[in-house]
Parts: structure tokens; C-alpha cells; sequence
């Protein structure tokens, strides 16, 4: 065993999947760390929204080396944090994809659907963030719920974050809507998945539908965050 094996928390207990997220973590801290600029980070960070630094690089990291083909598909948009770490992860690859960002931005003022926030809507803060993080080449904004931007929806996806409603059914629906357009070696990425956290309706949805199935391997979870690779 070498050093790298030893993580710093937990020395003696090593099981694989705490081993193969740690190195997978090392890359993302070091992939968004080498390409983007101290200040740019700051500026994308400054955003506000609902996902840890930690998060964003996670985000960043996959938009930046999953490979084609086909497009990136964001659930739940928000302000727009996630939506202009993935963007500009394209934008660094000059890459002629935009992601799709799919929210309705209506603030309905239920805990479960929407973060609390005291506008109308988030649309504004949404356009203006990602005008002013000049990553508007790479964002198609749709704004529409997921199930009714799923019905027009036919490209494939390379990518696919979910973030949008954190009801249990809501969040189920997102994965029977969207996962059948990612492709076979893609990657789906749910925020808010911790078993004891505020939603556990997005923790079950995601065990049923990813974690229990032989189709997706778990390639991260972070606290809050859970990444998988779809295999067949
Ligand atoms: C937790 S926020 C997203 C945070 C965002 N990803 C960020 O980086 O800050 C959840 C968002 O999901 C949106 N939402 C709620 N129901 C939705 C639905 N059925 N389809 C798509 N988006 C939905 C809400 O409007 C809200 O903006």
C-alpha cells in the first residue's frame, strides 16, 4: 500500500468504495484547479445557489472530461450556480454544446419544490448570472418543468443532473423521464441524496432507481451528492 491509499480520516479502514471515490476526488480537485484561474473561480463561486464548492467541482469536473457524444441536461437550475460550473467547463473545451437548463423558476414556497427565496421567480438572477459569468453561448434555458421539457426532448445525453424537486415522486419521475436518453457510459449526478438529510425522498428515489440496479455503478458519493455511471 502506498501513501496515496491512506486516507487521512480514516487510516485503517479502507473499503473500495471509499478508495475509488477518494481518487476520483483527487482529479476533480485537481482537473478545476489547473484550468481555471483563482479569480475566475472566485467569480463562478460567487453565485448564488444551493451546491458547495466541493459540489461545483464535482460538476465541473464531469462537464469537462466526460466525453461525447451528445449534450448535458441539468434539472433544477436555480440562480444558476451549477448551471455556469458545467457551462463553463464547455466553454474551456470550446465545445459546441449547450447545456440544457431546465427549471420553471416559479416560486411556489414549498420547501420541498423550491429553496427558500423571497423573488417571484429565480428567472432573472438566472439570465443575469449567466450573462455576466459570459457563458451564454453554452446554456439553451428552457424554461419549463422537467416533465413538460422531457415531451420535446430527443437528443442524447452525455450527462444528466438532477436537482429539480426533491419529492420523492418528483424525483423518481425526473429518472424515469431523463435517464433513458443517457447514453450507455454516461453519467447521472443527484444533488441532495444524504440518507439523513432534509430530503430523503431523494435518497430513495435515487436507491431505487440507480443504487439498486445493476444498469449504474456508483462512481462518487460525496455528503451530499451521488454520481453514477450508467453500464448497460
Ligand atoms: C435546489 S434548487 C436548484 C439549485 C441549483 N442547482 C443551484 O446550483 O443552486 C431546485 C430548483 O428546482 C426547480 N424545480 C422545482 N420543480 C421542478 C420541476 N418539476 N422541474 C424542473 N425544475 C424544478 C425549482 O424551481 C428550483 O429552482
Amino acid at each position: 500500500m502506498d501513501s496515496m491509499d491512506v486516507h487521512p480520516k480514516y487510516p485503517k479502514l479502507l473499503p473500495a468504495q471509499l478508495r475509488r471515490g477518494w481518487c476520483v476526488s483527487r482529479k476533480i480537485n485537481k482537473i478545476y484547479s489547473e484550468v481555471l484561474s483563482k479569480e475566475l473561480t472566485d467569480k463562478l463561486l460567487s453565485v448564488e445557489g444551493h451546491i458547495t464548492p466541493r459540489q461545483c467541482a464535482t460538476l465541473f469536473y464531469f462537464a469537462y472530461t466526460q466525453p461525447g457524444p451528445g449534450t448535458i441536461v441539468e434539472i433544477g437550475s436555480f440562480k444558476g450556480k451549477s448551471t455556469v460550473w458545467m457551462a463553463q467547463a464547455l466553454k474551456e473545451r470550446a465545445e459546441t454544446i449547450k447545456i440544457a437548463a431546465v427549471d420553471p423558476h416559479i416560486n411556489t414556497r414549498e420547501k420541498e419544490i423550491v429553496p427558500n427565496y423571497k423573488e417571484e421567480s429565480s428567472y432573472d438572477a438566472f439570465i443575469k448570472n449567466v450573462s455576466s459569468l459570459e457563458v451564454n453561448e453554452w446554456v439553451l434555458t428552457i424554461k419549463k418543468t422537467s416533465e413538460e421539457a422531457a415531451k420535446d426532448f430527443n437528443q442524447a445525453i452525455r450527462l444528466l443532473f438532477i436537482d429539480g424537486s426533491h419529492r420523492y415522486e418528483d424525483a423518481l419521475l425526473d429518472l424515469e423521464l431523463w435517464e433513458p436518453m443517457v447514453n450507455v457510459g454516461g453519467i447521472i449526478v443527484m444533488h441532495d441524496t444524504k440518507p439523513t438529510g432534509p430530503f430523503p425522498g431523494v435518497c430513495r428515489a435515487k436507491n431505487e432507481y440507480l443504487k439498486n440496479s445493476p444498469r449504474f455503478k456508483e462512481v462518487i458519493q460525496l455528503l451530499n451528492l451521488t454520481v453514477f455511471k450508467k453500464i448497460s
